[in-house]
């Protein structure tokens, strides 16, 4: 059953919440007394000078110079230093979201005070993960405001619906404003405080419009503050660009405590939300969600990303993400071409797709120096373990020669310049995952114990991985993966 949200109204109102008290900061702000010492300026260009004049040496006016009372230094306001222990210390405290794998991505939980960015391209699903999050901290007790500068109330309240969101403890603000947003928070005091998007606030008294570096770093900056004075959580969304580089989150990601990323391929269902920065817990930690008609789901993606069908130019690596390891289908395409030989790689390291290439022909002996090369993993996953080195010149060694990698391999190994094969780290997480996708035999270096059912192929150069691949000059065609 669906519940709809409380009439907030598009006043800014907002039921449905107990006012809270600010939270002890457990420090003293001490008042700095500030020493008064006279100086002049003029009236008319603002000339500063030393000591009065009858005439302004800048302007040339006469009679426009004037005293005026500075403080020696501007009144500040100091911190007395307590015990790191003393009591209001902020306690370890984490609330779970009501999503057991946002929560392992975040380390535990959202710990209150914090600030997390949630940073996506537009469409990707940033605004119904909040809104998931959103409702069940509402349903477990937990007061949530929603300020929204991009969706109508009527809007969100229909997605909440269909979400099968309940609103009872969530109240919706309409806000552009960064001091409304300000005030509304310090006057409900929710546990979570959800910014959709970062983008769309604006400080009235800032430059530039909404979206602009300086606008979305005083927003930022802003709500970092009444993060840690009032002990709120705050989520922040941010809208990237599909290469991840749009100046907004990218510029803020030093004043936010975690950066999440959501990201997935728009045209299929499949999400996935990797931990960058974070204060509380690892970096690197990923959950993967599938976007359906009732929002997202949970789901894992175990075998997901590899489709077991023996293909020229298609090659499995063991990617690390965190402390799990995922099987990823690695594909590589070769063309062929009379102008410069274009490079292209999505979602792999796009240095290392070259580095790669140029190691292989270089050190394995597969010419594919002059071609077109293009490279990609499956499912709009981005990969940026280097251990996927090994994958991806199993790829191309698979689409040089229209070989497809024997069945049931997988490719674990970081690529030297000299062609040597690194051995990787967490190998066991590497074999359970490749063991979960059904895969046999892995390619890898150095000396890690198989799993049940899964077989090392040991490596020690990159041509010891590519041997199914020799075939007699001049039968190089173009091969590309489905
Ligand atoms: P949205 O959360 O609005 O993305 P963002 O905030 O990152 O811009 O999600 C937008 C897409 O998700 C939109 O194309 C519709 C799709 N979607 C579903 O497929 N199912 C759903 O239940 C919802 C809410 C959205
Ligand atoms: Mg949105």
């Amino acid at each position: 059953m669906s519940r709809t949200l409380p009439p907030g109204g598009d006043t800014g109102r907002l039921d449905g919440l107990v006012l809270g008290a600010p939270v002890s900061e457990g420090v003293a702000r001490v008042a700095a007394v500030a020493k008064v010492r006279v100086a002049f300026a003029c009236s008319a260009c603002s000339q500063q000078l030393a000591r009065w004049a009858g005439r302004c040496p800048g302007c040339g006016g006469w009679g426009t110079v004037e005293e005026v009372r500075a403080t020696g230094r501007a009144p500040s306001i100091g911190v007395a230093p307590v015990a790191l222990t003393a009591e209001g210390a902020a306690p370890d405290e984490r609330v779970a979201s009501g999503l057991p794998d946002l929560d392992r991505v975040l380390g535990g939980g959202l710990v209150p005070s914090s600030v997390v960015l949630l940073a996506g391209p537009p469409g990707i699903g940033k605004s119904t993960l909040l809104l998931h999050v959103l409702g069940s901290l509402a349903g477990s007790g937990h007061p949530c405001l929603l300020v929204s500068g991009e969706e109508s109330r009527a809007q969100v309240a229909s997605r909440a619906r269909r979400l099968g969101v309940a609103g009872d403890a969530l109240s919706f603000a309409p806000g552009r404003e960064l001091p409304a947003v300000l005030d509304a928070a310090r006057a409900t005091h929710p546990f979570l405080l959800a910014v959709d998007s970062i983008q769309t606030l604006r400080d009235p008294a800032g430059p530039q419009m909404p979206g602009g570096v300086s606008q979305v770093r005083i927003c930022t900056d802003a709500l970092a503050g009444l993060a840690k004075e009032e002990g709120i959580a705050v989520v922040l969304t941010g809208h990237v660009t599909k290469d991840g580089d749009l100046a907004g989150p990218r510029a803020l990601e030093h004043a936010v405590d975690v950066v999440l990323a959501f990201d997935g391929d728009p045209r299929s269902g499949l999400r996935v939300l990797s931990g960058g920065k974070n204060r509380f817990g690892a970096e690197g930690e990923t959950a993967w969600f599938e976007m359906g008609a009732a929002g997202l789901r949970a789901i894992d993606p175990s075998g997901l990303l590899v489709s077991n069908q023996r293909v020229p130019g298609a090659a499995v690596a063991l990617a690390q993400a965190g402390r799990r390891a995922l099987a990823v289908e690695i594909q590589a395409l070769i063309g062929s071409t009379d102008g410069p030989a274009r490079r292209q790689a999505t979602g792999i390291d796009p240095r290392r797709f070259q580095l790669v290439a140029a190691v292989l022909d270089r050190a394995a002996g597969f010419p594919v120096g002059r071609a077109e090369l293009f490279g990609a993993a499956s499912g709009g996953v981005r990969v940026d373990d280097p251990a996927c080195d090994l994958a991806v010149a199993a790829a191309l060694a698979s689409a040089s020669t229209s070989t497809a990698p024997p069945a049931g391999a997988a490719f674990v190994g970081e690529v030297a310049l000299t062609g040597l094969v690194r051995p990787a780290a967490s190998m066991p997480q590497r074999l359970a995952a490749a063991r979960a996708a059904g895969c046999s035999v892995v390619f890898a270096s150095g000396s890690s114990h198989a799993v049940e059912g899964v077989r090392i192929h040991p490596v020690h150069h990159v041509r010891d991985a590519l041997g199914w691949a020799s075939r007699p000059a001049g039968t190089r065609s173009r091969a590309v993966a489905s």
